[in-house]
């Protein structure tokens, strides 16, 4: 079998900045209940010109302008995503388009917040087996549409945003291993209807947006994530110990420390930066990674473990080596694409 390397990376986040000063406008909450509660202070949210399309491509290009391909060399687009831009066809076509991978596949995965977990395990087998060269993988989300705003319980906790990496067969690093789990039996825990549902079940109003029970995620997501972390170690043959950094799902502050602190990893070793951002699902691990690259968090040679947990309920954890130059990488920018979903 072949390895998996990462050698490209890259996030895009919508430009408007919520501050938990204008939630309190919308709904009965304070600055200081969401940050001792969550740890979320301000979240991106996006414009009435982007969506998880628009996001998810300028990513995308982001990630292969550092992976120095043509996009044409791309074999496959894996959009983890579930606020697709319209039910049909999926958003990775328009993604297909957007980044110029003219000879690629396409296709949205939907694992919730596990998803890029999910769409990188995914890509890693179609490379490790020889079948696919080079795999776009982008996590992105724009759940600030399925958000009811005058519900205090979830208005508060999620944003938008996308991470994307380009992964290809390579010779350095360890193995990238996986372990992914789901129990549908509290699958109703966190939902969205959709209009394609049973007809009893939509919604009177007709809105499609978030419900959680929001104290029992939180019991769950401690025990998935220190169960994902021990499991993957275990499959990969490397201690915990031994990674350089964690990079958790970015749902809630308290919810990445409590884990942090049952699986015995200093808070130094944890990449967060859900203060910024707030939970945007299928985007914040990827979007996390690729902001911690930038931040100079991550070099070449270092081992890294992302671990999370979703609607499902799923959850899973991935580890890899950091095989890609980070000095040398200068982002240029890159315009936003024109909306095309
Ligand atoms: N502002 C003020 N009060 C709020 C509030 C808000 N934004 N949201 C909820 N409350 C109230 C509730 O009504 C409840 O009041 P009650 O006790 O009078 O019924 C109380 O706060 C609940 O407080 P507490 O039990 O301390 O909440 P918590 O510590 O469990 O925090 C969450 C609530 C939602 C922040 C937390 O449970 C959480 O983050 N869960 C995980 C959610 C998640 O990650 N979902 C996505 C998974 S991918």
């Amino acid at each position: 079998m072949r390895k998996v390397q990462i050698t490209g990376w890259g996030m895009s986040v919508p430009e408007k900045v919520m501050t938990n000063a204008e939630i309190e406008k919308l709904v009965d909450t304070s600055d200081e209940w969401i940050k001792s509660r969550s740890g979320i202070s301000e979240r991106r949210i996006c414009g009435d010109e982007e969506s998880v399309a628009t996001m998810a491509i300028e990513a995308g290009k982001r990630a292969i302008e550092r992976a120095r391909i043509d996009p044409a060399e791309i074999d496959l687009v894996i959009l983890a995503t579930l606020t697709d831009a319209r039910l049909l066809p999926s958003t990775a076509a328009y993604v297909q388009e957007g980044v110029g991978a003219r000879r690629a596949g396409a296709f949205d995965l939907d694992c919730a917040c596990t998803g890029f977990i999910a769409g990188l395990g995914v890509a890693a087998q179609f490379i490790a087996t020889g079948a696919m060269q080079k795999i776009l993988v982008i996590g992105a989300d724009a759940v600030s549409r399925i958000l009811d705003w005058t519900d205090r319980g979830t208005c508060v906790l999620f944003g938008d945003g996308a991470g994307a990496v380009v992964v290809e067969a390579g010779d350095e690093g360890i193995p990238l291993s996986l372990y992914l789990r789901n129990d549908g039996s509290a699958a109703n825990a966190l939902t969205v209807p959709s209009p394609m549902g049973v007809r009893s079940e939509l919604p009177a109003n007709r809105e499609f947006v978030i419900t959680m029970d929001g104290p029992a995620i939180f019991r769950f997501a401690v025990e998935a994530m220190v169960d994902a972390a021990r499991e993957v170690c275990d499959r990969s043959g490397i201690a915990l110990d031994d990674f350089d950094l964690v990079i958790p799902h970015q749902a809630n502050l308290r919810i990445i420390q409590a884990a942090a602190r049952a699986l015995k990893v200093p808070m130094d070793k944890v990449y967060t930066n859900v203060e910024r951002y707030g939970n945007t699902s299928g985007g914040s691990i990827p979007l996390a990674l690729a902001e911690a690259v930038d931040a100079g968090r991550i070099k070449k040679g270092d081992r890294i473990l992302l671990v999370g947990f979703g609607a499902g309920m799923s959850w899973g954890a991935l580890t890899l080596e950091w095989t890609a130059e980070t000095a040398s990488a200068r982002l240029s920018e890159i315009p936003l694409a024109a909306a095309t979903a």
